[in-house]
C-alpha cells in the first residue's frame, strides 16, 4: 500500500535520508525520532506536500513522486487523510461547515449526512453548529480526525497528535485514530516524539538513527 524506497528528503538540501518502508493495507506504524530529526518532513513528503530530492514513494499503484504538484494535490484530496499538529480549523465556520469545506476543497461531493454520522460516532454531533473557538482541545481534535477520514482515505497520516495532551486524552486520541483507521481499513502512520504513544504500536520506525 505504502512503499517508500531510498528517499532523500528536505527543503532544497537534505534533512533526512530514509532507506525505506513498506506498509500493507490496514497496517499501523509509528514514526519516532528526536525533535528536528525529520518526522514531519517525512509525513509531508508522503502526502506529496513536499518534493522529494531523490527516491520513490508509492501509495497503492500510484507513484506520487512521479506526479505533478497539481496531480499530487488531487490525489491527496481523494486518498489521504491528514491530521496536523495544529488543527487548521477555519475559525469563522462551524464544525459541520469545516467538514463541508474540506470536501469542497478536495473536489469531493459534500455529503452532509455522512459527515454528521462521523460526528455522531466521535461523540461530537451536539457540537456540529459550534465554532472551533467554542470547543475544548479534545473536541477540536476529534473534528480534525473527522475531517481527515471524511473521504475514506486509504492512508491516514497524523503528525504529533498527542503532544499537547494529558495522559488520559493521549490514550483516548490514539485509540480513536487507530479505531477510525481500522474502520476505514486505512493504513496508518503516526509521527511522534511522545514516548507514551509507543506502547500502542507493534511497528515502530526511528528516523533519528541510521537505518
Ligand atoms: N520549511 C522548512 N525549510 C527549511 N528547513 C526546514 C523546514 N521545515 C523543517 N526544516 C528543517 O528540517 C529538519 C527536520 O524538521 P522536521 O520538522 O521534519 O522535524 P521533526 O522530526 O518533525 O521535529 P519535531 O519533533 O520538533 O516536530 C529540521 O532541521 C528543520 O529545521
Ligand atoms: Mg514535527
Amino acid at each position: 500500500m505504502l512503499d517508500i524506497s531510498a528517499v532523500s528528503l528536505g527543503y532544497g538540501s537534505e534533512v533526512l535520508r530514509f532507506s525505506g518502508l513498506k506498509l500493507g493495507k490496514g497496517e499501523q506504524c509509528l514514526i519516532t525520532g528526536p525533535s528536528g530529526s525529520g518526522k514531519t518532513t517525512l509525513l509531508y513528503s508522503i502526502a506529496g506536500l513536499l518534493d522529494v530530492l531523490s527516491g520513490k514513494i508509492s501509495i497503492g499503484d500510484t507513484e506520487i513522486t512521479g506526479l505533478s504538484e497539481q496531480a499530487r494535490d488531487h490525489f491527496r484530496g481523494r486518498h489521504i487523510g491528514m491530521i496536523f499538529q495544529t488543527l487548521h480549523l477555519v475559525k469563522s465556520l462551524s464544525v459541520i461547515e469545516n467538514l463541508m469545506l474540506a470536501s469542497y476543497v478536495s473536489g469531493m461531493p459534500q455529503d452532509r449526512a455522512y459527515a454528521e454520522s462521523i460526528l455522531k460516532k466521535l461523540d461530537i454531533y451536539d457540537k456540529k453548529d459550534a465554532l472551533p473557538s467554542q470547543l475544548s482541545q479534545g473536541q477540536a481534535q476529534r473534528v480534525a480526525i473527522a475531517r481527515a477520514v471524511l473521504h475514506h482515505p486509504v492512508l491516514l497520516l497524523a503528525d504529533e497528535p498527542t503532544s499537547s495532551l494529558d495522559d488520559a486524552s493521549c490514550e483516548a486520541v490514539i485509540t480513536l485514530i487507530r479505531q477510525v483507521a481500522e474502520e476505514n481499513n486505512a493504513t496508518l502512520l503516526i509521527s511522534t516524539h511522545d514516548a507514551r504513544v509507543k506502547k500502542y504500536f507493534t511497528q515502530v520506525v526511528n528516523v533519528g538513527v541510521p537505518s
